[in-house]
């Protein structure tokens, strides 16, 4: 899809439509009154019909409207102006794309960003509308022997802006919502790829591919470099499944040698049986997606390089199976981690904090600024948020709030979880320096209290998108998410977001 920025009247665009919003009720905007006075009233008698409320969701196609340039208007409803917030105006743009793919029209210029979002600006919502557009748009069906054609698929999209001192502005909003949105579609891609396709050594083969085309550094840790580096609990997981073990680190300079750099951790299960602790059999086709942490931390690599942002940025991925053979861990094993912490494997499902903890510390040695890791780490995150909001811990009050804040910037949640040591008592063990389970209740709080066991020398946070990283059922596929919240932390940290 190609994008572009204009200012301009909306009678005098060229296009094969013109996408212009009305409020409940049918209230115009200030581009669909435009339209209405140059067809000397068409839009607003036909409104009057009652054939357009302006409510949420609702559109109408007008062809030929008179003393226009443009082939069509669609009317897109807003609900109420008084309660038109980032949602709505999200939903109105995902409307429209879905409209205008079941048109004729190949190309359309969509004024619904020239309308005020509130304490928005207008390079928010020209950031936010590529992303929501290409989000809407985005298919995976390169295993489908007949793709879903569209008769006329859309590839030109104008977006306009009601000033031309907002063009440079919003010119630059639109290559970070690209970059952004392109980074998502490698998260959604390696996400839903099958757990047979994507496994840890095809993992580490796209960053390679990434750090040749970003000219990124680029380290690969096989089975021997972990067992050199004492990684006995990363390992422990590993050692049931014939897929080789990997540690993928990805190495970013945007910013000066001296500036610490930013460090992400994304838990890379390309599958997750549960191990001895095996999983029951429903939906277990999901834990193809226990690698969506990695996924984001490549698909947040991957839009911070492209956007060349002057920062520091490493990446560390491992990436493992979990499965069940005649090699694999029991429960009641006892590891030593890479830390010197032996832990009492008590349940070997519970792996997404026994790989996190080793490459947690591994981070060390990059003398970090931030630590964060992304993990689909507990069903218990699930349960205490949805599928709405990310699940947030931090060490660091300061760090929390900075990223609860890219998050609401960016429209993809999180909110915060208690991390108090009142939880750490449930780690106990009769017989190692702790289990890898806290027992019941508060799942996620416990699982986030292991990893801060091995967080103790840096400011860490900890995503968990057990929740937000895929959806189940009809519309069933990876989300992107947490890519836009990583990435407009990091661009806040540039000073890069207008
Ligand atoms: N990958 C799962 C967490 C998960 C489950 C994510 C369902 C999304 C949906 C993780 O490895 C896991 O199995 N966690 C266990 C931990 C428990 C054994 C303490 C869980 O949440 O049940
Ligand atoms: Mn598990
Ligand atoms: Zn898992």
């Amino acid at each position: 899809m190609e994008f572009s920025i204009k200012s301009g009247s909306p009678e005098k665009q060229r296009s094969a439509c013109i996408v212009v919003g009305v409020f409940e009720t049918r209230k115009l905007t200030l581009a669909a009154e435009i339209l209405d006075k140059s067809s000397d009233g068409h839009i607003s008698a036909i409104i009057r019909r009652g054939d357009m409320e302006g409510k949420g969701g609702s559109t109408l196609l007008l062809q030929n409207v008179p003393g226009t340039l443009s082939e069509r208007v669609l009317l897109v409803g807003l609900g109420k102006e008084r309660d038109f917030r980032e949602k709505d105006f999200l939903a109105a743009i995902r409307t429209t794309v879905k409209t205008l793919n079941d048109t004729g029209a190949s190309d359309a210029s969509i004024f619904l960003t020239e309308i005020a979002v509130k304490k928005r600006s207008i390079a928010w919502r020209v950031r936010q509308a590529s992303v929501a557009v290409l989000d809407a748009t985005y298919k995976f069906e390169q295993f489908k022997s007949k793709k879903d054609e569209v008769r006329r698929p859309l590839r030109k999209l104008t977006f306009a802006v009601s000033r031309r001192t907002e063009l440079a502005q919003a010119e630059e909003a639109l290559a970070q919502g690209l970059a952004i949105a392109e980074g998502m579609a490698l998260t959604k891609d390696l996400g839903n790829l099958p757990a047979n396709i994507c496994h840890p050594t095809y993992l580490a083969e796209q960053a390679q591919a990434m750090a040749k085309e970003f000219n990124l550094g680029c380290e690969i840790l096989e089975r021997a470099d972990m067992e050199k580096l004492s990684m006995h609990s990363l390992l422990s997981v590993s050692q049931g499944s014939r897929q080789p073990p990997k540690l993928i680190v990805l190495t970013y300079k945007g910013a000066k040698a001296s500036e610490k750099p930013v460090v992400l951790v994304g838990k890379g299960v390309t599958f997750d049986t549960g191990g001895i602790s095996l999983k029951p059999g429903a939906e277990m086709d999901e834990m193809k997606y226990d690698m969506c942490g990695a996924a984001s931390v490549l698909g947040t690599m991957q839009a911070v390089a492209r956007m060349a942002l002057p920062i520091n940025l490493t990446i560390v991925v491992p990436a493992t199976e979990n499965m069940p053979d005649g090699m694999a861990t029991r429960p009641g094993d006892i590891v030593t981690s890479m830390s010197g912490q032996t832990i009492e494997i008590l349940n070997t499902d519970a792996e997404g904090r026994l790989i996190l903890c080793d490459a947690l510390t591994y981070a060390e040695r990059f003398e970090p600024d931030t630590v964060i890791d992304v993990a689909t780490l507990t069903g218990a995150c699930v349960v205490a948020l949805g599928h709405i909001a990310t699940g947030l811990f931090s060490n660091k009050d300061a760090l929390a709030r900075d990223l609860l804040d890219a998050g609401d910037e960016s429209y993809d949640r999180a909110w915060q979880m208690p991390l108090w040591d009142d939880y750490q008592e449930l780690l106990k063990s009769p017989f190692a320096d702790m289990g890898n389970i806290g027992g019941r209740w508060g799942g996620s709080i416990t699982a986030a209290c292991f990893l801060s066991r091995f967080t103790k020398k840096f400011e860490w946070a900890h995503l968990d998108i057990a929740g937000t990283a895929w959806k189940s059922g009809a519309d069933k596929g990876a989300t992107g998410r947490p890519v836009p919240l990583l990435t407009h932390y990091l661009m806040q940290r540039a000073g890069k977001l207008n």
